[in-house]
């Protein structure tokens, strides 16, 4: 897969040059490229931003310099998604990023101050499949740490990122409830005990602990996962 992400600050991404998507980066399973958005501007100052029309406070993104890199980064491929964390869209699940994993090319553009020209969005509908995506309910100050959790989430779900694909499935989300609880040696510490059944190698009595304790926590901990 093909990422392009632009940002006005991209050593934001430093990072994924670091364990598992850093070595899917070494390998070519994930083929990642961090753009300056300043690039894509003519003048002196490298100008990203202006006043809003219709007032108020902070800076908006200009249109140009984002059309001018959709242009270039969507002329990679025959199919790019275009994802603008923002927000304002929609909540990012382990679902949509089951389905980005399965694209070949998403470019990742990432706003800054008040937003970016809602033009922009209409004007990316030519060049790819849009989705502006929120990584929850709470404002960041830009688009940066929300798309770097996406490359994340849809980078470790890419075959071959993670060594052992089972440990994809048996986590919270896969299958709409929280994961299970996990233990290891020693047995007994600081006074707490391992629960009983996970000793007793009875992988059927193990299999229904672990389902319940996910039931259990769900209810209590993420009722709305429920339905409830
Ligand atoms: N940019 C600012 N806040 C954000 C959020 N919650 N999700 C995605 N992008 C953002």
């Amino acid at each position: 897969m093909r990422i392009d992400v632009v940002s006005i600050f991209p050593s934001y991404f430093d990072g994924l040059s670091l364990s598992l998507l850093g070595k899917a980066r070494e390998s070519g399973i994930l083929d990642l490229h961090v753009h300056d958005l300043r690039d894509w501007t003519s003048d002196r100052h490298r100008t990203v931003d202006d006043t809003p029309y219709g007032g108020g406070a902070g800076m908006v993104m200009k249109p140009e310099p984002w059309a001018l890199a959709l242009d270039e980064l969507s002329a990679h491929s025959d199919a790019s998604t275009i994802i603008f964390p923002s927000p304002a869209g929609e909540v990012f699940r382990q679902s949509r990023a089951r389905e980005l994993a399965e694209q070949e090319h998403l470019i990742i553009g990432c706003g800054r101050y008040e937003g970016i020209d809602e033009r922009v969005f209409e004007y990316a509908v030519s060049l790819g499949d849009v989705h502006l995506v929120s990584l929850g309910d709470y404002v960041l100050n830009g688009g940066e740490v929300a798309a770097m959790a996406m490359i994340e989430a849809v980078g470790r779900l890419i075959p071959g990122v993670v060594g052992n694909p089972e440990s994809l499935v048996e986590e919270s989300h896969e299958d709409g409830l929280l994961e299970y609880p996990s233990y290891t040696k020693p047995a007994q510490w600081r006074s707490r005990d391992v629960p009983e059944v996970l000793l007793s190698g009875n992988h059927g009595a193990i299999a229904t602990w672990r389902r319940e304790q996910q039931l259990e926590r769900t209810r209590t901990r993420r009722p709305d996962l429920l339905g409830d």
